[in-house]
């Protein structure tokens, strides 16, 4: 399973990049407003710093504004990723990026039967959102399961990215259930570098070297 960072902080996405492992980069609109910078500029920066896939998201709802913004958006840079809502609008536009090779990210996927259109219209990646169907007391690494099972049997070329992931088993079990890649906020990586007993492993390590002196 890869890595993608889930942020619009440049910080973030160079200290995560500097790990690695990181692979790419997922943006929405709310995580671009709280860094209060322009749009365009940032997706163009972040792209410079990492050569994998970047996810920018169009604002529009309609298949006309969706098309318009994702052009402009896949022009910034060649690994630029048009992120596109899960709605029927979004699918077909989704169809014609597809048809123009244009990668596509299809979000806000809730049912398997979601993934599978968007796989259908020729989406490069599906992104189903864990913690927002554990916020409603549904099963979020159910469905990246069942999508990934339905995804296998029908030989789909569609990636799937676990999206909306709000702590480290939400990524080990993404990975164990078929996930192709996990998009995780910063603190969530930082989270998985670490484990109270490797800190303790280091420190008693350290004592006993410098006791020998
Ligand atoms: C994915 O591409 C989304 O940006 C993101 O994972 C949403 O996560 P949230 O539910 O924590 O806002």
């Amino acid at each position: 399973m890869r890595f993608f960072i889930d942020t619009a902080n440049i910080e973030e996405i160079r200290e995560a990049n500097d790990l690695g492992i990181l692979d790419g980069v997922t943006t929405n609109p709310s995580l671009v407003v709280k860094e209060g910078v322009k749009f365009e500029d940032r997706i163009k920066e972040i792209t410079e710093i990492v050569s994998g896939s970047v996810s920018a998201e169009v604002i529009g709802l309609t298949y006309d504004e969706m098309v318009k913004e994702g052009l402009e958006l896949a022009k910034i840079a060649p690994n630029v990723t048009v992120k596109l809502p899960m709605t029927t609008e979004g699918l077909k536009a989704a169809k014609t990026f597809s048809e123009k090779g244009i990668k596509t990210n299809v979000t806000l996927i809730f049912s398997a039967n979601q993934a599978l259109l968007a796989a259908r219209a020729g989406a490069t990646y599906v992104s189903p959102f864990l913690g927002r169907l554990d916020d409603i007391g549904q099963d979020g690494l159910q469905l990246v399961e069942e999508i990934a099972e339905i995804f296998a049997i029908h030989n789909i070329e569609t990636q799937i990215i676990a999206a909306s992931i709000r702590h480290p088993q939400h990524v080990t079990q993404a990975a164990l259930r078929g996930a192709h890649i996990a998009t995780i906020p910063f603190n969530v990586i930082q989270q998985l570098t670490k484990h109270p007993l490797t800190d303790a492993g280091i420190e008693k390590f350290l004592a006993d070297w410098n006791k020998s002196k």
